[in-house]
C-alpha cells in the first residue's frame, strides 16, 4: 500500500490529527529526544503489523513501548523490582529502556514472541503529547529502513518512509542524536546493559552498584549468527549507510598516513575538531566529545551518502561515556572492520 505521507507540525491541531492517525491504526513518525520513531498502538496487532511492513523489520526483533507518565510501567510490566524504580526514578523521562517481564496485554508481535517487554517514558514533550493524546502506549523502533542509519530529524524521516507511512510530526532535530540505553532488569534487580547509550553504564553503576550490572558481550563484540543474544537487535548488521566504514584506532598522525597510503580517489575522513586540515582527503569533524559525535554521527553518515562516497575512515571515539555509545553505533557501521595502528 501507498500512502501520501503527510508532514504535520507540533501545534495542537497536527498533534490532534496525528493522534487520530494513530487511533485508527495506522503508523507514523514522531521525535524524541534520542532519534524519531515509528509508532503505531502497542496493545494493536494490526498496526504494529504495520511498523514491522514499513520498516522491513524481521518479525523477531522486539519493539519498544513508549509510556507518557512512570505509573504505566505497572500497566505494562508483570513485576517491577526495586532497582528499576530506582533507575526510572533517576533517568525517566528520558533515554533509557528497561526491559522487564511482560504484561499479558502487550502482544507478542511487539515483544517478538518475548514474554518481556522493553519500556520507555521519554523526555521529548512532542512525543509525550502524542502519547497523552493516543491514550495507549506506542510501539516505536527507530525510523529508518532496517539497516539504515537512525534518523535524526524529519527529513531523514521522510528520506526513508515516504509513501510507506500515513504522516511524520516535525519535532526538529534529536538532541541525543543516538538511540536510547536499552537495558534488562532481572526481578533480582541484576542490571544487563545491552545498548549503550547516552545514560551510560558509568551513571547505571553509579545508581545501582557495580555489583548489579553486567555488559552484553554485542555491546563491542561482534555475536556470531548462530549465538544467542539476549537483545534480539544485536545481531543484525546495522546503521550502515552505502560507504563502506572503518573504525581507525590511533594518532591523527599515523592516522593521516594511512589514509595516504589506502584511501581512494572517493573517501573521506570523520576526525575531532581541529584536525579537519590534517588528512589528505574530504574531511570532517564530528565533534571531540562523546555528546558531540553522538548527536553528529547519524546525519554525517547520511550527508556522506548524499554526496556518493565510497569510503569513510573513522577516528576511533573514546570507548567510555557517552563514547561507548558512538563506538557500539560504528562498529556496527563498520561491520566490525577496525583497523589499529
Ligand atoms: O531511542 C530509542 O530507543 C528509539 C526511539 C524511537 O525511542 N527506538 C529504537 O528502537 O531505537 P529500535 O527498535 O530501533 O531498537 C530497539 C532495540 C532493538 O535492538 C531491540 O532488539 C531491543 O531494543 N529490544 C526491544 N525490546 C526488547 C526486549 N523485550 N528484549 C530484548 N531486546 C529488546
Ligand atoms: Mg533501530
Amino acid at each position: 500500500m501507498t500512502y501520501a505521507t503527510k508532514l504535520l507540525s507540533p501545534s495542537e491541531e497536527d498533534i490532534a490529527a496525528a493522534a487520530e492517525m494513530l487511533k485508527n491504526g495506522e503508523v507514523v513518525g514522531i521525535p524524541t529526544e534520542t532519534v524519531y520513531g515509528l509508532a503505531a498502538n502497542a496493545l494493536n496487532e494490526t498496526a504494529v503489523a504495520k511498523i514491522f511492513a514499513a520498516k522491513g523489520r524481521p518479525a523477531d526483533n522486539p519493539l519498544i513501548v513508549h509510556i507518557s507518565r512512570f505509573e504505566d510501567i505497572y500497566n505494562y510490566a508483570e513485576y517491577v523490582p526495586e532497582n528499576a524504580k530506582l533507575l526510572a526514578e533517576l533517568f525517566w523521562p528520558g533515554p533509557m529502556t528497561m526491559i522487564l517481564r511482560k504484561k499479558e496485554c502487550i502482544p507478542y508481535i511487539t515483544s517478538g514472541g518475548l514474554d518481556t517487554v522493553g519500556l520507555r517514558f521519554p523526555a521529548n514533550i512532542t512525543a509525550r503529547r502524542i502519547i497523552d493524546k493516543c491514550g495507549f502506549p506506542l510501539a516505536a523502533p527507530s525510523a529508518n529502513l532496517s539497516g539504515s542509519p537512525s534518523p535524526t530529524s524529519a527529513v531523514h524521516v521522510m528520506d526513508d518512509m515516504q509513501g510507506r507511512i500515513s504522516a511524520v510530526v516535525d519535532g526538529g532535530s534529536c538532541e541525543v542524536g543516538v538511540e536510547s540505553t536499552v537495558i534488562s532488569v532481572s526481578d533480582e534487580g541484576k542490571v544487563c546493559l545491552l545498548r549503550p547509550g547516552f545514560i551510560t553504564l558509568e551513571k547505571l553503576t553509579e545508581a545501582v552498584g557495580e555489583d548489579n550490572v553486567t555488559v552484553a558481550k554485542g555491546v563491542t563484540e561482534c555475536v556470531s549468527d548462530g549465538e544467542r543474544v539476549l537483545s534480539p537487535g544485536m545481531k543484525y548488521k546495522h546503521y550502515s549507510p552505502k560507504a563502506n566504514v572503518t573504525v581507525v584506532k590511533g594518532d591523527i598522525d599515523s592516522f593521516s598516513d594511512y589514509i595516504a597510503a589506502h584511501g581512494g580517489d572517493n573517501c573521506a575522513a570523520m576526525v575531532f575538531d581541529g584536525d579537519e586540515d590534517k588528512c589528505p582527503c574530504r574531511c570532517i569533524s564530528y565533534g571531540s566529545t562523546g555528546e558531540q559525535q553522538a548527536q553528529r554521527l547519524f546525519s554525517l553518515l547520511r550527508k556522506a551518502d548524499e554526496k556518493g562516497i565510497d569510503q569513510i575512515y573513522v577516528r576511533c571515539p573514546e570507548q567510555s561515556g557517552v563514547g561507548l555509545a558512538v563506538y557500539n553505533r560504528l562498529l556496527r557501521a563498520a561491520g566490525f572492520e577496525v583497523i589499529s595502528l
